[in-house]
């Protein structure tokens, strides 16, 4: 099974992504995650990446690109991976699906995690992640059992450079120019699943199965 999860900065798709991938046994991949590894390694595409992630910008369509398939590569065939973040534009999306097909692969289905900007901001700037296992909490919304401390590692949470409110702001903005447009790209090839990601995370989580299953039953 091979997914994407769309929508907004805090939509929750990190938080399903992980749940997804334990759930299906499927790898999770996180291109802000790879992106922030790449950063904190210190490497020649962190260093590339950088003023465009703290600015809340995206990163050119050729690094992720290369970052994201090269990922793919890394990724046992079977039983699949979900892609959380990635693609984010019609040119990322078409040059996945390029590298897909030159692999002999193709996306079942994406889903469209979507909710209002009002709750988002709420959401993002509570936000606390587990630096080593990315485990995602909530101050307010899903905290850990002890306050910034990681339930699966026992790791510091820290909150991200980019939780500022004024660069989600951006992050927002960006997300509506660029990334937005992938939802009419992902209907009209028949792929689209519209998930409700203001709902609780327990109910998100089981609107997702439902999708997932049906899909199953189809393929
Ligand atoms: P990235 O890390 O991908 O950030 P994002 O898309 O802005 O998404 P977030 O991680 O903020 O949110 P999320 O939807 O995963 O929500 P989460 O589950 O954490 O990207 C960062 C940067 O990297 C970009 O700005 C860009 O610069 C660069 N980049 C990345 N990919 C790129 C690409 N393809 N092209 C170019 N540049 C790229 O949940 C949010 C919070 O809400 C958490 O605290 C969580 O606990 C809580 N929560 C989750 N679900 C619920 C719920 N149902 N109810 C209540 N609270 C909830």
């Amino acid at each position: 099974m091979h997914l994407i999860l769309l929508g907004p900065p805090g939509a929750g798709k990190g938080t399903q992504a992980q749940r997804i991938a334990a759930a299906r046994r499927l790898v999770q991949l996180s291109s802000g995650d790879i992106l922030r590894s790449e950063v904190r390694a210190g490497s020649e595409v962190g260093r590339r990446a950088r003023s465009f992630m703290d600015q809340g910008t995206l990163v050119p369509d050729a690094i992720i690109t290369e970052v994201m398939l090269a990922g793919i590569d890394r990724v046992p065939r079977e039983p699949g991976f979900v892609l959380d973040g990635f693609p984010r534009t019609v040119a990322q999306a078409e040059a996945l699906e390029a590298g897909l097909a030159a692999r002999g692969m193709r996306i079942d289905a994406v889903l469209n995690f979507d909710m209002p900007d009002g709750d988002i901001v709420r959401r993002i700037v509570g936000r606390r992640t587990c630096s080593n296992c990315h485990a995602t909490y909530n101050v307010e919304f899903l905290p850990p059992r002890s306050t910034d401390v990681c339930d699966v590692c026992g790791q510091r949470l820290t909150q991200r450079d980019d939780d500022r409110e004024e660069v989600v702001v951006t992050r927002l903005r960006t997300y509506r120019a660029q990334t937005a447009p992938l939802v009419n790209y992902y209907q009209g090839k028949g792929l689209l699943r519209n998930v409700d990601a203001s709902a609780a995370p327990e109910t998100v989580e089981a609107a997702v199965r439902r999708i997932l299953d049906g899909l199953g039953a189809v393929g």
